[in-house]
């Protein structure tokens, strides 16, 4: 193994990870998940000390027609890193979507092979890629062409409990010239089901002398260095984990690396959740992007402490100033938090 980031033991990492010719401050990434990490988001979880963000998956031939979803969706303003996720089924598509994300101003460019829905297989793309390991590597070798970026790999542990040939797919894309490989511990055909496997990670850890990020089920710091220690990996990634709460990354990331991490005070995660849903409705239009931001403000209220039926009024209202207000009465349940001004 030839991690740049040496595990030193009880989940202890020496230095951030390297991607190539990026170095990073940390080993702990914000997961790409669509409809959820949007550019707002990805932010604040830097701000907060995410050593990583990584844009939601944009198809790359849309992404190459310009398609307005697309941008939005990997939109990079105001990242100093800026992690462009890909997925497509053409290595065509691929080499000129790693093009246009270097183009427009990507740091790095992440390959989805880890998308189970189905409308993603169908198209074989996404996991679906993992029954078809000849492809996915025209695919690897077509986006790595398309850019002088690093190139990274996303995946799972492969399609079905038969087939778990993360190991030779991940071998086979560092010769394609990939820098970084993140594996979430399911199968394609477990979806979400039953819990990551940490453990079987650690035989791509050993396939490979690339980093490597473990990802799936990680909630805590605890969490994070079981993570590191079972399975060998070099980073953690979260995903679910950090809906609602996008500091927690930065804090991994901290405890990861010994330094002391200071909670950020009840106004500060407030002011953090009233930028994120101001910035959906401003990238978005306020209509869609206040109806984008409901499963935020959900997850926003719920680690606040705030009642259920604050909750119900949050995500029910279509008027962007009650939304406002409410966001800010919920986080009044956390302690040590200032009134709202308008109460004050
Ligand atoms: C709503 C949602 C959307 C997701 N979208 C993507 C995506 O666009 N690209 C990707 O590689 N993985 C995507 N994922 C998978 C996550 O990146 C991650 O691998 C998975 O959620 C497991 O990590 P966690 O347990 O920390 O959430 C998505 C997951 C969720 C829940």
């Amino acid at each position: 193994m030839n991690n740049p980031a040496q595990l030193l033991g009880d989940g202890v990492l020496s230095e951030g990870l390297r991607i190539g010719s990026v170095q990073l401050d940390g080993c702990a990434v914000l997961a790409p998940m669509s409809g959820v990490t949007d550019v707002g988001l990805r932010r604040i979880a830097r701000r907060f000390g995410a050593s990583l963000v990584v844009s939601e998956m944009v198809a790359s031939d849309d992404y190459v027609r310009g398609h307005e979803v697309s941008r939005l969706r990997a939109e990079g303003a105001g990242l100093d890193v800026h992690v462009v996720q890909i997925a497509g089924r053409e290595a065509g598509w691929m080499g000129e979507a790693a093009r246009v994300a270097q183009e427009t101003g990507a740091s790095i460019v992440d390959i989805n092979m880890g998308c189970p829905a189905k409308r993603v297989t169908g198209g074989y793309a996404g996991s679906a890629l993992m029954r078809a390991p000849d492809h996915a590597l025209r695919l690897i070798e077509a986006t790595v062409k398309g850019t002088s970026l690093p190139v990274t790999l996303k995946m799972r542990l492969g399609w079905d409990l038969d087939c778990l040939n993360a190991p030779q797919i991940a071998r086979r894309a560092q010769d394609a010239g990939v820098q970084l490989i993140t594996i979430h511990g399911r199968t394609r055909n477990q979806f979400y089901k039953g819990s990551a496997d940490w453990r079987a990670i650690r035989a791509v850890v050993e396939a490979t002398s690339l980093p490597v990020v473990a990802n799936g089920d990680c909630g805590s710091l605890a969490d994070a260095r079981a993570m590191l220690a079972q399975s060998g990996a070099a980073g953690v990634m979260i995903g679910r984990a950090a809906m609602g709460r996008p500091w927690l990354v930065g804090e991994i990331a901290s405890g990861l690396a010994e330094r002391t991490w200071i909670e950020p005070s009840p106004d500060q995660k407030r002011d953090a959740a009233l930028e994120h849903l101001d910035a959906l409705m401003t990238n978005m239009g306020v209509k869609t992007g206040l109806r984008h931001a409901r499963k935020h403000l959900s997850a926003y209220a719920e680690h606040a402490g705030a009642p259920d039926a604050l909750r119900l009024r949050l995500v029910t209202t279509d008027d962007p100033g009650q939304a406002t207000a409410l966001l800010r009465e919920a986080f009044v349940h956390l302690s040590g938090a200032s009134l709202p001004a308008e109460a004050a």
